[in-house]
């Protein structure tokens, strides 16, 4: 039997996250947006269910305009998410439950409302000019912009300002003006922030766009490419390669001392995570480097967005675990993440079908690495289909004049979603009216999905068979059994006829083996090794065990014990 000799795993290493949208997740005060004490009232559902860290998107002060990744106040909350004593509250309320804390740190941006911002563009000589990233235009007196940089999001990242006769760089909306990183003065505030929520008991960060902390210095155009949209590997996008705008070489050290702040705090150890569009390499770049064989001095965890849009087939899966344990060995470590706040959730790229989403789901919570469930997901909430004309979402509302029939095309795979409001419906807690968000009479501040009644956490915390229910055993599992959270993983042998994925989880002496199949077919499977013990099936009722051979129904995922 192989002997899994690695020391005990560090917490974050082994936990399970759950994305809170707060504005979507319960309103407490009846005006049809979620907020903080609505968030403290649902933490024993939270804890119920089995997940151990909870991720809030920012709640700051903000003027919302990209709700929340707008910030105009680092240190404070927004007040229709709460105070500041709310938010003591809400950390001191998840501590007490054993459970950690991430919050959502935007380092690359603050809001144009922001008092730096209004102060920097005030005029050239404020203190401030220099904490934002301004310079001359081009040619015909300065009225074209300074290089051809573009945004994230599309269109020139440049912008105008009358004022001052100059351009400021923003590098995702024009309402999100860059920080300039290259002033100490800047990162200093920055870090100390960091430190700021780091004392306040927070024990973790998720970090925005952290790979386009820094630019160019001398503002090289960036080069042309074909490509129009950028995949989950590369950020290639608006026929710009932006070697000059993102993975910026200085961003690698600037993310090592950032690991200093982090560790600066000891107990618990805190962790970060970056949300980065990049290939694996990269990514593990991100990660820093392998300090003592137990440690790295970079990021502690990346997403690893390749699984957003991955295929539903055994084969497409093996490959990614393939990958994922070609660059993320100990001790480093790859996250399973499948829907969040600006994609089309997961379930909704399956066809809505709940089988597939449990296998999914098993997957993701068996395989090697930390998963990340975006609320919501636990019960199969479904993406719901919003008007681009009435969208929220400032992404949708820049492409609110494409035609619908064009955005259906666009969107068709699912990998592009132009209207993030989609995934971004309240939470469905009940069958009544507003789905339990908030109450009957009042207007939620997006429309509660259709499939509220059937889909919905009363319902279904009553029927065994839910996906709810999935979930909860599966967390529990999870939680009480070392391999799956601290085991070694390796894939088993491809089978025969493909439609199966199989890997085996090994810590210490225990071997438990994952089984899921991916094909519409009943499957056989050959001899299992010793003494097999079922631990969970997506399937209730039947024991998919007949003698020493696994017999898997359409899309059934099996957890077994083996004991020699
Ligand atoms: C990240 C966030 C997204 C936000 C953007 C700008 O991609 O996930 O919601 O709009 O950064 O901060």
């Amino acid at each position: 039997m192989p002997i899994q000799t690695n020391p005990d795993l560090q917490w974050w290493k082994k936990t399970t996250v759950y994305q809170v949208y707060p504005r979507s997740f319960k309103d407490s005060t009846g005006n049809g947006i979620g907020d903080i004490l609505g968030i403290i009232s649902k933490l024993d559902y939270l804890q119920d269910l089995g997940v151990e860290t909870i991720w809030f998107s920012p709640f700051f002060s903000s003027p919302q305009a990209d709700h929340g990744y707008d910030v105009s106040d680092f240190r404070s909350i927004s007040p229709e998410y709460g105070t500041i004593a709310d938010c003591d509250k809400l950390i001191e309320n998840i501590h007490n439950r054993g459970m950690y804390v991430v919050f959502d740190m935007v380092l690359n941006h603050t809001s144009n409302q922001h008092p730096w911002f209004l102060e920097s563009k005030s005029s050239r000589n404020n203190p401030k000019r220099d904490w934002y990233i301004w310079r001359d235009g081009q040619k015909f007196g300065g009225k074209k912009p300074p290089n051809n940089w573009k945004a994230m999001v599309g269109g020139s990242g440049w912008h105008y300002d009358e004022l001052t006769d100059q351009w400021y760089w923003a590098q995702f909306l024009p309402f999100q003006p860059d920080l300039n990183y290259r002033n100490p003065k800047v990162k200093q505030e920055m870090f100390d922030t960091i430190r700021f929520w780091l004392d306040k008991g927070v024990d973790g960060f998720r970090l925005d766009i952290i790979n386009t902390i820094y630019e160019d210095e001398a503002l090289r155009n960036n080069p042309f490419t074909w490509r129009l949209f950028p995949s989950e590997e590369d950020d290639k996008s608006f026929f710009q390669n932006k070697i000059h705008t993102m993975n910026h070489p200085d961003n690698f050290t600037f993310i090592k001392e950032l690991r200093n702040v982090l560790d600066e705090y000891t107990d618990p150890e805190r962790f970060l995570v970056g949300e980065i569009t990049a290939s694996l390499e990269l990514l593990k770049r991100y990660c820093g480097d392998n300090v003592d064989g137990t440690k790295t001095n970079g990021l502690h965890l990346t997403f690893q967005f390749q699984s957003l849009n991955t295929k539903f087939n055994a084969s497409t899966f093996r490959n990614i675990i393939e990958s994922y344990e070609q660059y993320f060995t100990e001790p480093y470590i790859p996250t399973w993440v499948f829907s969040n706040h600006d994609q089309m959730r997961r379930i909704s790229k399956l066809g809505n079908n709940i089988d597939k989403a449990k296998l999914n789901t098993t997957l993701q919570l068996t395989a090697r690495g930390v998963p990340f469930i975006y609320y919501g997901e636990e019960i199969g909430m479904a993406n719901h289909r919003l008007p681009l004309k009435n969208a929220e979402d400032p992404i949708g509302q820049k492409y609110s004049r494409i035609p619908q029939f064009l955005v259906n095309l666009l969107t068709r795979s699912g990998s592009l979603s132009l209207n993030r409001d989609n995934c971004r419906t309240p939470m469905q807690w009940d069958p009544s009216l507003n789905a339990g968000f908030c109450s009957e009479e009042l207007k939620p501040w997006l429309p509660v999905s259709p499939c509220y009644q059937t889909i919905n956490v009363h319902s279904e915390e009553s029927d065994s068979n839910s996906i709810l229910n999935c979930y909860k055993t599966l967390l529990k599992l999870r939680k009480e059994t070392p391999a799956l959270h601290s085991g070694s993983l390796n894939l088993l042998p491809p089978f025969l006829f493909g439609g199966i994925l199989s890997f085996q989880r090994v810590y210490n002496e225990q071997v438990v083996q994952i089984w899921l199949n991916f094909s519409t077919k009943p499957t056989r499977t050959s001899e299992i090794g010793e003494n097999p013990r079922v631990l969970f099936s997506t399937v209730a009722g039947c024991n998919p065990l007949k003698d020493t051979l696994l017999h898997l129904e359409p899309y059934q995922g099996v957890v077994l014990e083996l004991f020699s």
